[in-house]
């Protein structure tokens, strides 16, 4: 080969050094965009976690309201939540309801509508729930109250993930 087939030109050389270094600036940029895009679907099992909320000793047949609070990983953002939850036994199982209202949002009570005084009440819009939380046919809720996955270990109530039940008139 001649020593001119070897030669760089002025041209050359500038256009292989702007595309190099623009090429580590973009990855530069994308990067942290993609890691902070795909960093929570990488973190396994995060949901399957179990919180402890009572001592299956307190509950009894009639709904209760328990605290529960848990650490949340939203995306890059870790919050403590705080919520309740209604337990109850249910025949040889623990139930545990979500307090909201599965018509708009509103937090429903149990016992504290004197008309239905075993039923789960929304006080928004006049929703009705029975005991086990199913939806009452001719009020606002079109299903049931969601529910938590329960698990009990060594006398604790520990729930799992919340899940929306089947049915609803
Ligand atoms: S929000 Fe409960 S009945 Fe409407």
């Amino acid at each position: 080969m001649s020593e001119k087939e070897h030669k760089v030109s002025r041209r050359q050389f500038l256009t292989y050094t702007l595309t190099g270094v623009g090429g580590f600036m973009a990855a530069g940029m994308l990067m942290p965009m993609a890691r902070f895009a795909l960093d929570p679907a990488l973190k396994a099992g995060a949901d399957s976690d179990l919180i402890t909320v009572a001592d299956l000793s307190e509950l009894t047949e009639e709904p209760q309201l328990f605290p529960m609070t848990y650490t949340q990983d939203d995306a890059w953002y870790t919050s403590e939540v705080s919520e309740n939850v209604f337990l109850m036994l249910n025949g040889d199982d623990v139930l545990a309801l979500s307090p909201t209202c599965t018509h708009l949002g509103c937090q429903v009570a149990f016992g504290t509508n004197e008309d239905h005084p075993e039923q789960f009440y929304c006080p928004c819009h006049f929703g009705r729930f029975d005991k086990q939380g199913n939806n009452i046919q001719g009020t606002p809720p079109t299903r049931p109250l969601d529910a938590y996955e329960v698990v009990v270990e060594d006398g604790k109530v520990k729930l799992g993930s919340i899940y929306q039940r089947q049915g609803g008139a």
